[in-house]
């Protein structure tokens, strides 16, 4: 059971145009978030990725963003407000153990759970919630952090996220964490069975364990 919890001061870091450098949020969610979307940033911090992904959604668009922790959804709201994004930002805390939302059952168009689950003391409770927010055909960005996160790790917890209706789709590239794009299985079982997902999520950990291997080579 996860018993740690994303210190104030590491938020701080976590949202400073340094880690730009090695992880680009523009260039990462880029692909998934589209203009009049309604997506959701689960463990948003400060909102490293919220904000790119308010840009992304347009004026017609919102971004929900949820945390246990006030204090980083407070700083996050500052820098939506000075970014002029805080029209299109809802922020939401929540229990440890929940995501709450039920007025949004099925309306994510995109859900982002990065370097989060990790902390979490239930992840099955919390999956089980992504599943029910999520649109029936929406992405799931599952990312976890390569340094204290396991590529073992990652599998257990994607394992687990089937047990709650989702799929592996595939594993995405990005430097130092390891990551999984996952949808509802209802869509996916007519093109990947149970057997080839496994496969997938199988070979997910270890391409991005090889990616962040070369990446540090290069270094
Ligand atoms: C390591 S930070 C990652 C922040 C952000 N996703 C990023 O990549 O910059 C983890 C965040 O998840 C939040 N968190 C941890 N457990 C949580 C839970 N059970 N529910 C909601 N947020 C949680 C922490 O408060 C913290 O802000």
């Amino acid at each position: 059971m996860a018993t740690h919890v994303c210190p104030i001061w590491v938020g701080y870091f976590l949202a400073s145009r340094l880690r730009k450098l090695l992880q680009n949020p523009t260039r990462i969610i880029g692909p998934f978030v589209r203009p009049n979307m309604t997506v959701l940033d689960f463990g948003c911090a400060m909102g490293f990725f919220s904000l790119p992904m308010a840009e992304a959604v347009g004026p017609g668009g919102k971004v929900v963003c949820v945390d246990r922790q006030p204090e980083m959804l407070d700083v996050l709201k500052r820098r939506a407000a000075r970014a002029g994004l805080l029209d299109r930002i809802q922020c939401h805390v929540c229990p440890e153990d929940s995501i709450d939302l039920k007025e949004y059952d099925g309306a994510f168009d995109f859900a982002l759970a990065f370097a989060v689950l990790h902390e979490v003391s239930h992840p099955d409770r919390i999956l089980s919630d992504l599943g029910r927010l999520v649109r029936s055909d929406a992405p799931l960005l599952l990312a976890e952090p390569a340094g204290h996160v396991t590529p073992q790790e990652v599998e257990h917890t994607v394992a687990l996220a089937r047990e709650h209706g989702f799929v592996m789709t595939r594993a995405l590239l990005i430097r130092s964490a390891h990551a999984a794009l996952l949808t509802r299985a209802a869509t996916q079982e007519a093109t990947i069975s149970e057997e080839d997902a496994g496969v997938r999520s199988g070979t997910a950990a270890k391409a991005s364990d090889e990616h962040n291997r070369e990446s540090r080579g290069r270094r």
